[in-house]
C-alpha cells in the first residue's frame, strides 16, 4: 500500500511512525493514516476515481486539491457533496462515490451563458457593443 507515499519527509517525519486509520470505499476496506486527507488516503491506495460526472457519466478525480473545484465531492459518512481533499480521514469513516451528487452551484435559467447575452440582458444597447 505504500508505493504512493512518501516514506521519509523532512517536514512530515517518517511514515512508520504515523498511526494507521482503517476506513471502507464503496463496500471494501482500506488503510490510510492519521494526517491523511480522504482524498491523498485513496489516491495511496491507487484509488483515482472518486466519483462519476452527474450528467456526462465520465470519470471524475482529485483536481486542485485545495478545496476550490468541488471535483473531489464524495458521500463521507452518509453527508453527500464532502470534499474528500478537505476532508481528514478518521477510524472507520465510511466513503461512497458513484452516486448523483448535488451540483455545488445552482444555474438560473435566464443566467446568460455568452458575453453577448449578458450585455444584451443587462444594457439597453441590444447590439451586443459593451463599449457603446
Ligand atoms: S480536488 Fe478540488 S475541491 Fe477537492
Amino acid at each position: 500500500m505504500n508505493q504512493n507515499r512518501i516514506i521519509d519527509h523532512p517536514v512530515l517525519g517518517h511514515l512508520e511512525n504515523k498511526t494507521p486509520v482503517t476506513f471502507t470505499f464503496d463496500g471494501k476496506t482500506y488503510e490510510g493514516y492519521e494526517g491523511d486527507t480522504v482524498a491523498s488516503a485513496l489516491l495511496a491506495n491507487g484509488i483515482r476515481q472518486l466519483r462519476v460526472h452527474e450528467e456526462s457519466g465520465s470519470t471524475r478525480g482529485i483536481y486542485c486539491n485545495i478545496g476550490h473545484c468541488f471535483e473531489c465531492r464524495m458521500t463521507i459518512d452518509q453527508t453527500p457533496g464532502v470534499r474528500a481533499c478537505l476532508t481528514e480521514l478518521t477510524p472507520e469513516m465510511v466513503v461512497e462515490s458513484g452516486k448523483v451528487q448535488p451540483t455545488p452551484f445552482s444555474q438560473p435559467e435566464d443566467m446568460p451563458q455568452t458575453y453577448a447575452d449578458f450585455t444584451e440582458k443587462h444594457t439597453d444597447n441590444k447590439e451586443g457593443d459593451p463599449n457603446a
